[in-house]
């Protein structure tokens, strides 16, 4: 067997499907709001990379001084014959925990962008030829066939990705996870956590205007995808802390009245001076609020880790 498969599990046309009926959904209800996996074509994507690099976004760095600190107690308290990745995008962050697994036979990265596993992929195997990589092209919000591999398995979901769930989507996510996993097997989860809200604004509202870029570029994905007339200078970026929910609201305020035509959805979308659209939700998160999240699907608490300043955690839950 080749050390390099990938599988794909989403159909050519499901993206074009799904950006269409969430269009069509989100901004003809009220208010507007429109989901953020649609931020990362070629474009976001960068932009993304961009905003990790940012002074004001601490998220990637402080995650990256867990993995760094903490890898090797990750590699002993799970004994990971197999790694899946949730999101594993470039897989750089994991190139700590992959070193650090010395009993890991089986990588299983899972992304919706079949060009990010190929190149990750192949990096992979230049430097570790005795790993099997075995990358999934799927949408894991959408269930997840993994492969039949190895156990202990560690499935890892990192970044702070989570957050861009709200309840109900989170709870019906940990309990798909929770059906994968097999008794001995473990979760490591990424959860940005709650903290004063100029901290939280600043990194979603930085001075150099890479987060505003990234948020009007979902404008000109829907552009160029349905072929929308949005005017992205015709909104304002706003990141919204919401002390109730606890979560980060990105929008895009319409400057003023005017109406933008989607003529492949056969659409006229009316904004009003002042209209909010709701482009994502980064929730933050406590760790008594994390356990219980996944104490009520049967995952049981084994570390929790921090940065040295508190901003992020790492936490590792057994089947
Ligand atoms: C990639 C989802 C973790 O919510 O912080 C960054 C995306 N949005 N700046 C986050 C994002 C605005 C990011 N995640």
């Amino acid at each position: 067997m080749s050390p390099f498969l990938v599988t794909r599990t989403l159909p050519e046309d499901a993206t074009d499907a799904d950006l269409r009926a969430d269009v069509l959904a989100g901004l003809t209800q009220s208010p507007k709001t429109l989901p953020p996996k649609w931020f990362y074509d070629a474009r976001g994507s960068a932009l993304f990379e961009q905003i990790t690099a940012l002074d004001e976004y601490y998220p990637t760095r402080a995650e990256r001084e867990i993995l760094l600190a903490r890898a090797d107690e990750i590699a002993a308290a799970t004994g990971a014959r197999t790694l899946i990745e949730l999101g594993s995008g470039s897989s750089d962050k994991t190139r700590h925990l992959l070193d650090a697994l010395t009993d890991l036979q089986t990588y299983v990265p899972v992304d919706v962008s079949e060009t990010a596993l190929r190149q990750a992929g192949h990096g992979l195997i230049a430097q570790r030829p005795a790993l099997q990589v075995h990358a999934l092209i799927a949408d894991f919000t959408r269930g997840l066939a993994l492969p039949d591999t190895p156990g202990p398995r560690l499935l890892a979901f990192l970044g702070g990705t989570i957050g861009n769930l709200v309840p109900a989507e989170r709870a019906a996510f940990f309990s798909s996870v929770r059906s994968l996993l097999a008794p001995g097997d473990s979760l490591l989860l990424g959860t940005d956590l709650v903290k004063d809200e100029a901290t939280l604004v600043a990194a979603y509202d930085d001075a150099a205007g890479v987060t505003a870029e990234f948020n009007k570029n979902v404008l000109s994905v829907i552009n160029r995808e349905l072929d929308a007339d949005f005017d992205p200078a015709a909104f304002d970026h706003v990141a919204h802390w919401d002390r109730e929910q606890e979560w980060i609201e990105m929008r895009l305020r319409a400057r003023t009245a005017h109406t933008v035509k989607i003529p492949s959805l056969d659409l006229a979308v009316d904004f009003a001076a002042g209209e909010e659209l709701r482009t994502e939700v980064s929730a933050k998160f406590r760790e008594e609020g994390i356990c219980a999240e996944l104490a009520a699907v049967g995952l049981e608490p084994v570390k929790w880790w921090t940065d040295e300043a508190g901003r992020f955690a790492l936490s590792l839950f057994r089947a």
